[in-house]
């Protein structure tokens, strides 16, 4: 008999049910410690898995006491959530997924993993995978943004990176793809609310970033706190088990999220905890974190005949299967056995400086105020967000210690050894007071320029952290209007540094800047980074992962919209609009300036008839007229012009990215499989549908720009 097997025939029921169970070792990230001290438990074998601890020696101990004090000395299974970077931090992922490379997304995990396993960990709560088309919902920061082949080529990425090539070696962690499904579309952006969309919402966007993460072997999957139509998704067995392990053949672990499934009884679809952890089982959910429902509950259930031991030991298997997989019986000290050595630890910096400069984007630069002219003697660094390092993290930091963090004055100092730097906040980000200002304008009229700080603090994005209003917090415009209005009396230049997890409608600050850089959250190298792109050093080159909005009226705002039958017509009153503003958005998804300038020519597309077994070779010439050598970025779209359903305006079926210098040319190939043009029927299965198919190339989703060329699908 296998090793897992002779366990299982081992076990008591109270340790099998330990093996089930994830709880917060003591120290909590998101919520209060509510099973209590677990060391009593671990060697008793009635936990078996932990998550938010940090640090090699405290993981070290809660192992031993687990391989070295319990009865079967079953490892434990110690997760955090490591979602963009562990003791290093890189840009948060919504702004990394707007470098629109994959090469580096998967860098990102994989240093992350290795800084992660190093602490002795196993196991991240990531990649989420939240298709996310509401910035009032602060969780759109933790993932890829709004499009589903965007969000599904990340998933690939980020699950090879955190995985590695083999998930048992001693530098890889099990993945976890969260949050399935749809938590996205929560009603009215608001987090933890209802979701209710149509079935083909659901499989054409919000399921495809899952699909891909599971075919990429992805170990683990976590299901989203909300329900679907009514239905919990920790208790949806349509999607986890029929779904998720059936129809896409997922055979890893599935493991609850924190207390979601004693909530279930406050969805409303259980009456006590032993119905609900019934049902979360009966759905497929192995890992029950943090609600201690399988380990209080199911010994009552099994009693009422509501599950069955064979239930029990099937998600019993998949626990142990994984951590056979991860290696942990061979060595359950394997991770964190050796401390990191200084050049990993470098070399994991220049990574984060790197990667937080190309995921700048900059969104407007007039008069090419951008990059600042040297020689500069005399900057000044104002703005509520000029001084905390704290919020360079942006929300979810693991281990990213304050001390380590770069601030934007730091960074400066640092790119700017001779300039005198001055800084002030001149009001706080959040707060009515506005004594700082007077002297806030006061350095800035002693300086040969400015850098403005703007946005929200960290914590106003992410879990919990909606807003029904995404203006500029406290009185920041208030004090950007004086700063920018005394800059422009004294002829001085402004350098707008937005810091934000989510798109901020602040059109205001667009038509009075000259030049304003998308800032994120861009974790501990953020200073240093940005001073890059401000000085020139690195040409900036990111796209916003997100249609940005020009107000909270025009959310949801995506670019993959259907056209309707009564599209937008200026000169026609019954149409598809708005009275008071374009239906267009501030900035298209795929917006993002560079230092050159970029312009097409000569879509070629072959062949000009496609049958299924072929692929289509799409073809752009692309010349650099601008002043400097910069990087662009082409996207490519799809169009089904007539179909049985009518489809999106644009799908998004490629990015490439091309660096040139002023004045040279070059081209731009995509290679377009013929089942990407498949659209999923009326049953939701991929069909071709033969016909008219446009091939649109461009810097972005705004129609106008994209070259278009048509050619027919045959069946
Ligand atoms: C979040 C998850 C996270 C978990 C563990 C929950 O509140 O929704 O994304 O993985 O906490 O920290």
């Amino acid at each position: 008999m296998s090793r897992i097997e002779t366990l299982i025939g081992d076990m008591t029921l109270a340790e099998k049910l330990g093996q089930l169970t994830m709880t917060a070792a003591g120290h909590t990230v998101t919520g209060p410690v509510i099973a209590g001290d677990s060391t009593e438990a671990i060697r008793a074998g009635t936990i078996g898995n932990l998550l938010n601890l940090v640090g090699a020696a405290p993981v070290r101990e809660m192992q031993r006491l687990a391989v070295e004090e319990s009865r079967l000395g079953i490892p434990l299974l110690i997760g955090l959530d490591v979602v963009h970077g562990h003791r290093t931090l890189f840009p948060v992922p919504l702004a990394e997924a707007g470098l629109f490379d994959p090469q580096i997304w998967e860098r990102t995990a994989r240093a992350a993993a290795a800084a992660a396993a190093a602490d002795g960990l196993a196991m991240t709560f990531a990649p989420m995978l939240d298709v996310a088309r509401d910035p009032r919902w602060g969780r759109g920061v933790e993932g890829p943004g709004e499009d589903p082949w965007l969000g599904a080529r990340f998933a690939e990425a980020k699950v090879r990176g955190f995985q590695g090539a083999s998930l048992g070696a001693a530098d890889a962690l099990a993945a976890v793809a969260k949050h399935y499904c749809a938590y996205g579309a929560v009603c009215a952006g608001r987090d933890y609310a209802s979701v209710d969309i149509s079935e083909r919402t659901l499989h054409e966007v919000y399921l495809p970033p899952f699909a891909a993460a599971v075919a990429a072997g992805v170990a683990a999957v976590m299901p989203a706190f909300t329900d679907l139509a009514g239905m919990p998704m920790t208790a949806h067995a349509g999607l986890l088990r029929d779904c998720l392990r059936g129809r896409l053949g997922f055979d890893g672990v599935i493991v609850s999220d924190y207390n979601a499934i004693a909530e279930l009884v406050r969805h409303g679809v259980a009456a006590d905890l032993v119905e609900a952890a019934s049902l979360a089982l009966a759905a497929g959910v192995d890992i029950d974190m943090m609600s201690n429902a399988y380990r209080g509950a199911l010994p009552a259930a099994l009693g009422r005949g509501l599950v069955t031991m064979a239930q029990i030991d099937a998600a019993v298997r998949r626990v142990l299967d994984l951590k056979q997989r991860l290696g942990l019986f061979d060595d359950p000290y394997r991770r964190g056995a050796t401390p990191e050595r200084a050049e990993a630890l470098a070399a994991r910096r220049r990574l984060a400086r790197a990667v937080g400069a190309r995921a700048i984007v900059m969104l407007k630069n007039e008069r090419a105020t951008l990059p600042l002219a040297a020689p500069l003697r005399r900057l000044a660094i104002v703005g509520p967000l000029s001084s905390p390092e704290a919020d360079m993290r942006g929300p979810w930091w693991a281990a990213g210690e304050v001390q380590d963090q770069v601030g934007v004055v730091a960074g400066f100092r640092a790119a700017l050894p001779a300039a005198e730097i001055l800084q002030a906040a001149g009001v706080a980000i959040e707060s009515e007071d506005t004594h700082g200002m007077a002297e806030a304008l006061q350095l800035c009229g002693a300086a040969d320029a400015i850098i403005l700080c703007l946005g929200e603090a960290a914590a106003m994005s992410g879990e919990a952290a909606c807003r029904a209003h995404l203006g500029l917090p406290g009185r920041q415009r208030q004090f950007a209007h004086a700063v920018l209005e005394q800059a422009r009396a004294r002829g001085k230049p402004v350098v707008v540094l937005l810091f934000s997890g989510r798109p901020l409608v602040v059109p205001w600050l667009f038509e009075q800047a000259d030049a304003v850089l998308a800032v994120w959250f861009l974790g501990s190298e953020a200073g240093h980074a940005i001073a890059d792109v401000v000085t020139g050093a690195v040409s900036p080159s990111a796209r916003t992962a997100i249609s940005w909005p020009r107000a909270v009226g025009q959310i949801p705002i995506f670019f993959g919209q259907r056209r309707g039958g009564r599209p937008a017509d200026p000169k026609d009153h019954y149409t598809s609009k708005y009275l008071d503003l374009p239906n267009e958005p501030q900035f298209a998804f795929g917006h993002g300036l560079t230092y050159g300038h970029f312009t097409l020519s000569n879509l070629r597309v072959t062949p000009p008839l496609v049958t299924p077994g072929e692929a289509l070779q799409i073809q752009v010439d692309v010349v650099n007229d601008g002043a400097r050598a910069a990087q662009e970025t082409l996207f490519l779209f799809v169009h089904d012009k007539v179909a049985s359903l009518a489809r999106p305006l644009l799908e998004l079926r490629g990015f490439e990215r091309i660096t040139l210098a002023p004045g040279e040319r070059g081209s731009v190939r995509f290679l377009l499989p013929a089942p990407e043009l498949r659209i999923l029927g009326p049953d939701l299965t991929p069909v071709f549908e033969p016909g008219e198919i446009e091939i649109l190339v461009g810097p972005c989703a705004e129609r106008a720009r994209l070259l278009v060329e048509t050619i027919r699908l045959s069946a």
